[in-house]
């Protein structure tokens, strides 16, 4: 049976069990040291996290929790800063870069910054246990092995992300690569980043956090860290659209009314060709990369991009996006054959091929969501979380709840060899991934390699709440 919330759409009021969380952190705080010079990298970033009161697009004035960046070495366009947003500058990095980030904590709290989906070591990975306290830095050393692709960046102190994330701490983090420069994809006005976000406030202009066991959503839609407003005006012509469900908790059902998506990349870069696609399930982390032809409406049409209910006849559909045609000006692109180069992992890599790691995404009296049963603690991994350094394995993941829970692997990307759905269909699960949704009912197989780093690493249920509760463990690359 399905049992969803009945919040799956936009709706002021709905209200669960406040959850409290302490941050348990018996670790100190560690600065990783380099022997890198100033000189030996390329970019150079500061990044501060600390309050700032912004109207972002209200009426009123609320304190954030922002990223405020400053370009110590690099170019312009590695640091773009978003005006009147409460979202940190987005990082525009090409492969291979060398980066170094110096993260300072100037909130009440602690904090740590993680690259979501990038593949870092251990140390540059945000694992909780190196989280700072209010006045320390952490510097960031390492080298953009990703392909291109839509990346992000939020803070992971354990028990405490979904708050700072709902804050306002988060980030577009942008890779780009040779072979994706070679494709001449749209650019400029017509490569559009979109991060949706769901943001309730209180009278007083203060953000209005709510946890509970689905999570926390909100009743207002803001789009690049700003209040959804007016259309946004499109030329005629062919167009570059990412996103980033960047949402605590809210799974969108998307669907372009009146126009089509044609999917090119999926959370770890471009897929293999386009694909054409109707409407998707959008769970908090994933990224959704496509080209949307707006050449044959009329000037002055409107199109917009609506979530549908989740499940058929539950819940209302509503915009998320809207865009209006303004002019008559197009581009000429043509559409490759092939997109990339993108490798398909054999299933027959994987070394635990017939005997998949099974993890169950339940909850359990008195930790509430857990994976296995299994709760969060720092530096615990049971036998199966141990991984041979350069196998590759199977990991299975089942859901006999009536709850979602996009589950997200931290390392390397992986890709989904198997899902057997249980009634809701339609996830994204082309190309290279981080963050694969299982939906009540599914059991879906996923395939990664262990290749790049050893250390300690996290996978964990991308619903913040429920990460914050428990539904998340290590795993250990030896
Ligand atoms: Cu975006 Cu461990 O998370
Ligand atoms: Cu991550
Ligand atoms: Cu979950």
């Amino acid at each position: 049976m399905i049992n969803f919330s009945r919040r799956d759409f936009l709706q002021k009021g709905a209200i669960g069990a406040g959850t409290a969380f302490a941050i348990s952190n018996s670790w100190a705080s560690i600065f990783t040291s380099s022997d890198l010079k100033n000189s030996e990298v390329d970019i150079i970033i500061e990044l501060t996290a600390k309050s700032q009161k912004k109207t972002s697009g209200n009426e009123f004035k609320t304190e954030y929790w922002t990223y405020e960046g400053k370009l110590v070495k690099g170019t312009r366009e590695n640091l773009v800063s978003l005006p009147n947003s409460y979202l940190g500058p987005t990082i525009q990095v090409n492969t291979g870069d060398k980066v170094r980030v110096i993260f300072k904590n100037e909130l009440s709290e602690k904090s740590i910054v993680h690259w979501h989906g990038l593949d870092v070591s251990h140390e540059n990975d945000g694992h909780p246990h190196y989280a700072i306290k209010n006045g320390d830095s952490y510097q960031y050393d390492f080298v953009v092995e990703n392909r291109a692709g839509m990346y992000w960046y939020h803070p992971h102190p354990h028990g405490r992300t979904g708050f700072q994330v709902y804050q306002g701490l988060a980030g577009l983090f942008i890779v780009r690569d040779k072979e994706e420069e070679k494709l001449q994809l749209p650019t400029g006005d017509q490569e559009l980043n979109f991060v949706i976000q769901d943001r309730s406030f209180k009278a007083s202009g203060e953000l209005d956090y709510r946890p509970s066991m689905m999570g926390a959503f909100g009743d207002t839609l803001m789009i690049n860290g700003i209040k959804k407003s007016d259309p946004i005006k499109v030329k005629k012509g062919l167009y570059r659209l990412r996103f980033l469900n960047g949402c605590n908790a809210r799974i969108f059902n998307m669907s372009f009314t009146g126009g089509q998506f044609r999917q090119i990349g999926s959370d770890g870069g471009l897929l293999r060709t386009a694909v054409s696609i109707d409407r998707f399930y959008f769970a908090p982390a994933e990224r959704f990369d496509c080209l949307v032809d707006f050449s044959n409406f009329e000037i002055g049409q409107k199109l917009s991009i609506d979530s549908l209910p989740l499940v058929e006849g539950r819940g209302d559909k509503y915009s998320l996006l809207e865009f209006e045609i303004t002019d008559g000006n197009s581009v000429t692109f043509k559409k490759p054959a092939l997109l990339s180069n993108m490798e398909q992992i054999k299933k027959t890599e994987a070394q635990n091929l017939n005997n998949p790691k099974k993890f169950e995404l339940i909850p359990k009296r008195g930790l509430g969501w857990t994976i296995s049963g299994r709760a969060y603690e720092d530096d615990s991994y049971v036998d199966d979380e141990i991984v041979k350094f350069g196998s590759t394995e199977i990991w299975e993941f089942y859901n006999p709840t009536g709850m979602p829970h996009p589950m997200h692997i931290h390392g390397t990307q992986f890709q989904i060899v198997k899902r057997e759905s249980g009634q809701l269909k339609g996830c994204l699960d082309l190309g290279w991934k981080d963050v694969v949704l299982v939906m009540p009912g599914d059991r879906v197989q996923v395939i990664k390699r262990f290749n790049t780093f050893k250390g300690t690493f996290i996978y964990h249920c991308h619903n913040l709440e429920h990460e914050d509760m428990s539904m998340m463990r290590n795993f250990k690359i030896i």
